[in-house]
This record gives C-alpha cells, sequence and structure tokens, in this order.
C-alpha cells in the first residue's frame, strides 16, 4: 500500500516530512537487499538496530567535531533528521580488502591495506552505483574539487574515530560507506546511516572468516545468523557506550 505522505522510500529507509521543512523523520525499515534489490529478505529487528546504532554513533562522531544530521530517535526504529542536499554519492572507506576491491582487483580477502582507501560511487540504481574516478565526478558535476577534498577529509577522519570505537568493541571495521550532504549555509553533513548493512565488521574474538562476519554479509552471501549478529553488534556497541 502506497504511504501518500512519505518524502522518499529507499530500500532500507522512508523519509517523511515534519512541520517543520528544515526537519526529517528516518523511519528505519527490516528489510534487506542485495546486489541492487536483486535479492530480497527481511532481517527481524534490523530497523530499531540499525536506527539505535546509527544514533549512538552519531552522536560520538558530533561529540568528536564531526557534523552529523541526527537530532533525536523519536521512536526505536525512528529519528529526526536534518534535511540536506544529498550528494548522490556513496564514499566508502576501506582498511582491509573484501568485497568489490577483491572482485575489481583481486587483491585477496583480509589483505590489509597500508593506507585507508577512499572510493567514490556513484548512487544511480538505473547505472547499478559505478566507481567513479575524481575527473568523471568533477565531469558530471556531481561535487566541487573543494568539496571532493572536504568529504575525503571527513571521511578519514570518520574512520580514525570508528576504527578506534569498534577496536574497543572487539570489532574490526573492514570497510564503510557513507553519504553527506550540504545544509542551508553550504556545510557538509554526514548523513544516512552507520550500521552492519553499511559497514563490514569482523568479530576479533573469531579466527573463522564466516564465524567473524557480524554484518550483512551474513545476508549477502547466506551465511546464517544474521539476527544473531546484529544484535551481537548493538549489544557491544551499547556497552562500550554506556
Ligand atoms: P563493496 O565492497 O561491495 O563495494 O562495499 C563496500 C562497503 O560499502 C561495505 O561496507 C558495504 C557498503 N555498501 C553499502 O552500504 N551499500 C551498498 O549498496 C554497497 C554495494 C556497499
Ligand atoms: N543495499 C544494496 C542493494 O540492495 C546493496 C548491498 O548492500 O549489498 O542493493
Amino acid at each position: 500500500m502506497s504511504d501518500p505522505q512519505k518524502l522518499y522510500e529507499g530500500k532500507a529507509k522512508i523519509l517523511y516530512p515534519t512541520d517543520d521543512p528544515q526537519i526529517l523523520v528516518a523511519y528505519f525499515k527490516d528489510d534487506a537487499t542485495a546486489f541492487n534489490a536483486a535479492k530480497r529478505g527481511s532481517i527481524q529487528r534490523k530497523g530499531e538496530i540499525n536506527c539505535t546504532l546509527s544514533a549512538r554513533l552519531f552522536q560520538m562522531l558530533e561529540s568528536r567535531g564531526i557534523p552529523t544530521h541526527f537530532i533525536d530517535c523519536i521512536a526505536a526504529d525512528r529519528m529526526r533528521v536534518r534535511s540536506l542536499n544529498i550528494f548522490p554519492l556513496e564514499v566508502v572507506v576501506r582498511n582491509i580488502a573484501a568485497g568489490s576491491l577483491c572482485k575489481q582487483t583481486g587483491l585477496p580477502l583480509g589483505t590489509v591495506l597500508k593506507n585507508p582507501l577512499v572510493e567514490f560511487f556513484y548512487k544511480n540504481d538505473a547505472l547499478g552505483d559505478p566507481l567513479l574516478t575524481r575527473d568523471r565526478l568533477l565531469l558530471l558535476e556531481l561535487a566541487t574539487p573543494q568539496q571532493v577534498d572536504r568529504l575525503r577529509e571527513m571521511a578519514l577522519e570518520i574512520d580514525r574515530l570508528l576504527v578506534e570505537f569498534f577496536a574497543s568493541c572487539q570489532i574490526t571495521l573492514v570497510d564503510f560507506k557513507l553519504e553527506f550532504g550540504l545544509d542551508e549555509a553550504g556545510q557538509i553533513v554526514l548523513a544516512d546511516e552507520i550500521s552492519p548493512d553499511t559497514c563490514r565488521l569482523w568479530n576479533q574474538l573469531e579466527t573463522d572468516p564466516n564465524r567473524r562476519v557480524l554484518d550483512k554479509d551474513r545476508f549477502r552471501q547466506d551465511l546464517g545468523d544474521v539476527e544473531a549478529a546484529y544484535e551481537q553488534v548493538l549489544s557491544r556497541v551499547l556497552s562500550a557506550i554506556n
């Protein structure tokens, strides 16, 4: 059934307007998709877990000087966020080789990168979210050169903070995807979510390459125990923060 009020529906979230044009409500769904929605399913309690995790991580990042769109949670699976002009970019940071990096370069899974790698993908479902070069990004005018530099700088700072935070939960942050937007003053602000849907997270207490996976790869690769992995990340993050 269609919801006449919604502003935007993505694969994992729905955005609703509020009385204040500067504020939106993000509703986190239990729906899970992979491979540009070729694979579909649902992960029990995912909406609540991803909303709670994102809220805590956004608060942690804000306290360390990263501007985020997060305002507050109004339900377990709903948060108020600032309305932004979102860049059609997925900014991926990698610390360890996995996923499309291994597929496209032949680097073995688990290769520790000497320096974090920042990559920009074009957020465009019809084109399959292709990897962009800097020149292609500028050609398409998806951001200015100054904005690209700032996005890269912010992504690396967020990586530094998240690697350290997840390490305190005995979790290795392998890689993750960020989205950013511009506020009315032209400031770049972190948006979207930070969750096991958008990060690769490996349990440091497990060495087995399948058992260590605590993120959406369990769903993508049919590894089983998806819900338990999401619950595990939530409980470790909440005990590290509280
Ligand atoms: P990749 O290895 O498939 O390029 O994914 C890199 C990171 O980005 C990984 O942590 C998963 C995340 N990601 C998303 O959040 N959304 C996506 O649509 C894709 C493809 C990856
Ligand atoms: N969320 C993306 C999709 O369905 C892909 C992924 O996370 O693997 O298409």
